[in-house]
């Protein structure tokens, strides 16, 4: 099930957004006792992370009822101003108690293929004896030129059918990164794309409405085995609808 939410701008995107995304997460710990989440990258996400933040630090959550993953992560210092980490830890765990929740960050180490070994391995631990990782929402974005997560046209990843998380170079960003792979992606409970401004407009349309190649539209892979798909857009994102 697909569910497109539209807002006027960038401001009410983050309310709505947080709003849903805390529900949800609320909901999990209640039914579960914890909540796995998976926190996309880039800029878009900081808004709602800032309101989603002082959401659930509102909600009277117990302590460890959540556990933050990453989706990707650009191969840098985890201070790196482009680490999505680092985008995630101020505009969210800064806002949580300590005790509230466990934050598992990519490492690509010296060698990248290692670093998404070892996370892989870190995810197993979470979801033990699974073939793929049921995570409770993934937060994903979208680039311009349809890419999601670290999934870019062309990418071998998009083929991706055993492994959770890979290493890629992106030739275009002259860097490497590590990636949950599709299937580790779809196979989550709830998966949510934040997309906002007029530059997404084109691959909006592309990804929702144009001809199915996730080859040169890679958010088109994003399709939840057992689970609910949720965009949340602004109205500059979602004109071309
Ligand atoms: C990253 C992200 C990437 C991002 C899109 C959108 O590491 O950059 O994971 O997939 O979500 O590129 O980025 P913006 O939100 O900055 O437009």
């Amino acid at each position: 099930m697909t569910q497109i939410h539209r807002f006027p701008d960038p401001e009410s995107l983050a309310i709505g957004a947080a709003a849903f995304l805390g529900q949800a997460i609320v909901d999990r710990v209640a039914e579960a006792g914890i909540a796995h989440v998976v926190l996309a990258g880039g800029s878009t996400p900081r808004l709602t992370y800032q309101r989603l933040g002082s959401q659930l630090a509102g909600a009277g959550l117990a302590d460890g009822s959540l556990a933050f993953y990453w989706g990707d992560e650009r191969c840098v210092p985890l201070d790196d101003p482009a680490s999505n980490f680092r985008l995630a830890q101020e505009a969210l765990l800064t806002a949580l108690p300590a005790d509230l929740f466990e934050a598992y960050p990519m490492e690509c180490g010296q060698r990248p293929e290692a670093g998404a070994a070892a996370y892989q391995e870190k995810l197993r631990q979470a979801f033990p004896a699974a073939e793929w990782p049921r995570f409770d929402l993934v937060i994903l974005g979208l680039g311009s030129d349809g890419h999601t997560a670290s999934l870019f046209p062309g990418s071998p990843l998009l083929e991706e059918i055993k492994r959770w998380v890979a290493a890629a170079h992106i030739d275009e960003l002259a860097g490497w990164r590590l990636s949950l792979t599709p299937p580790a992606i779809n196979a989550a409970r709830t998966v949510a794309f934040l997309v906002q401004g007029s530059g997404k407009a084109g691959a909006v349309r592309s990804v929702m409405r144009g001809e199915h190649d996730p080859a040169r539209w890679p958010a088109q892979i994003v399709e939840p085995v057992e689970g609910e798909l949720h965009w949340f857009l602004d109205e500059a994102a979602a004109v071309r609808l």
